[in-house]
């Protein structure tokens, strides 16, 4: 029985349901994590929910958008705009606009065309954009997690081409190069991991700088914080990250101990991801040459869609009150790709009752098919503790309106 079978009966099911008093305890614990003064930038595209971005906020997180949708979900939880940090390899001059307008200053511009796109919003608006290089590094440290840099990519500047871009870089009007955004990799398993990326970050860094003149007053050095998707467990420790992390600056930025360089990092899944837990019904239980499926209202409609394309951990959902059968989890939806879990230990379960996948406060809404096949989109229940906070549901079950 799970805690929260009370909100499953009372608002329906599917459901999701994000604890802010976890969303606070992730928050005050990556904080804890990191050197004194750094920058926490909240990835909202990990879960966008303005009570979510709220807290976050409230504990002294700033907002990194990719969309004009996520500026408007940062802006209803009361992020400074000044404070966000807008990326992605493909802003488009309306959005920029928008979202110099709405007052953000701070951009992550991944090529000197994007840079100008930047540069050209900001002065139709009189104004200056600061922008951060994000650069693709020519290789990686080899550690593990979800690589993003060291190859070609539309992510980032090509290191390699920084000695003759820098002038022109330096030079876009409307724009002024305040420092570098290195993104290398997400969801770094252990701790050796994240430093070594981290080293490479800043030995990198300090190197362009040096040697090509990139300027360093903030340095956003990326995440890779760890969280578990959609199988019971606690977060990630990584509990001398503070001392390397401290040690490796004070060898390649040693400036940093007195405010020289404004550092920051991102994070979606550690801040967001414990907080949430999914709530799904039984529709079904059918059994049949030899298998047992049981039959859910949530399929990868509302969990796990992204998985098969390799940016999330697959979804092999482990439930809470896992036990001694063996069936596999499937969703409504008419794919046979619509499966959850395969084979794998459920407890006896009916129509009517509830099965509760936790830690899915990251990457389950908007990281799903919402829309595939028609189907509501999920309740989302906002609670501190006991306390319901809010209940919402986004809508994209709109029939189309089609102009004659
Ligand atoms: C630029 C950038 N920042 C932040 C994130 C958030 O990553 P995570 O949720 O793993 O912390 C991502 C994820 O892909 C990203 O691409």
């Amino acid at each position: 029985m799970s805690k929260y079978d009370d909100l499953a009966e009372k608002f329906g099911t599917p459901a999701y349901v994000y604890d802010l008093e976890v969303v606070a305890e992730s928050r005050d614990q990556l904080f804890d994590m990191l050197p004194e003064g750094f920058h926490v930038f909240y990835a909202l595209k990990s879960n966008p929910h303005p009570e979510i971005g709220r807290e976050l906020r409230n504990g002294g997180c700033r907002a990194e958008i990719s969309s004009t949708g996520e500026l408007a979900n940062a802006l209803t939880a009361g992020f400074d705009p000044a404070g966000i940090l807008y990326t992605g390899p493909g802003k488009t001059n309306a959005e920029l606009e928008l979202a110099i307008a709405a007052g953000v200053r701070l951009f992550s511009v991944e090529s000197i065309t994007d840079l100008r796109h930047v540069g050209a919003a900001a002065e139709k608006h009189e104004v200056t954009a600061s922008c951060l290089l994000r650069i693709n590094t020519t290789a990686s440290s080899g550690g593990t997690g979800i690589r993003m840099m060291g190859r070609a990519s539309q992510f980032g500047i090509d290191a390699e081409t920084l000695p003759a871009l820098m002038p022109a870089l330096k030079s876009v009007p409307g724009t002024r190069v305040v420092g570098a955004h290195f993104f290398t990799m997400s969801n770094a398993q252990d701790e050796g991991s994240l430093l070594g990326e981290y080293e490479f970050v800043l030995r990198t860094a300090a190197q362009l700088r040096r040697e090509v003149g990139l300027p360093l007053e903030v340095l956003d050095i990326g995440g890779g914080f760890s969280s578990p998707y959609a199988v019971p467990g606690p977060r990630t420790g990584y509990p001398n990250l503070r001392t390397g992390l401290e040690d490796l600056l004070d060898l390649h930025l040693p400036e940093w101990r007195d405010g020289g360089i404004e550092l920051a990092c991102e994070s979606g899944r550690y801040l967001s991801g414990s907080s949430g837990s999914l709530l799904a019904g039984v529709v079904n239980v059918k059994e049949g040459r030899g298998s047992r499926f049981v039959i859910l209202d949530a399929g990868i409609n509302v969990l796990g869609g992204l998985s098969g394309i390799g940016r999330l951990l697959p979804a092999a959902v482990g439930i809470e009150e896992a036990g001694g059968e063996v069936g596999s989890l499937v969703g409504p939806l008419c794919t046979p790709g619509d499966s959850l879990a395969k084979a794998t230990e459920l407890p006896e379960l009916a129509p009517g009752d509830i099965v509760t996948v936790p830690n899915v406060g990251a990457y389950g809404v908007t990281a799903s098919l919402i829309s595939f096949l028609g189907r509501p989109a999920p309740t989302e229940v906002v609670v501190r503790g006991d306390e319901i906070v809010s209940v919402s549901r986004l809508d994209y079950q709109r029939a189309y309106e089609v102009s004659p």
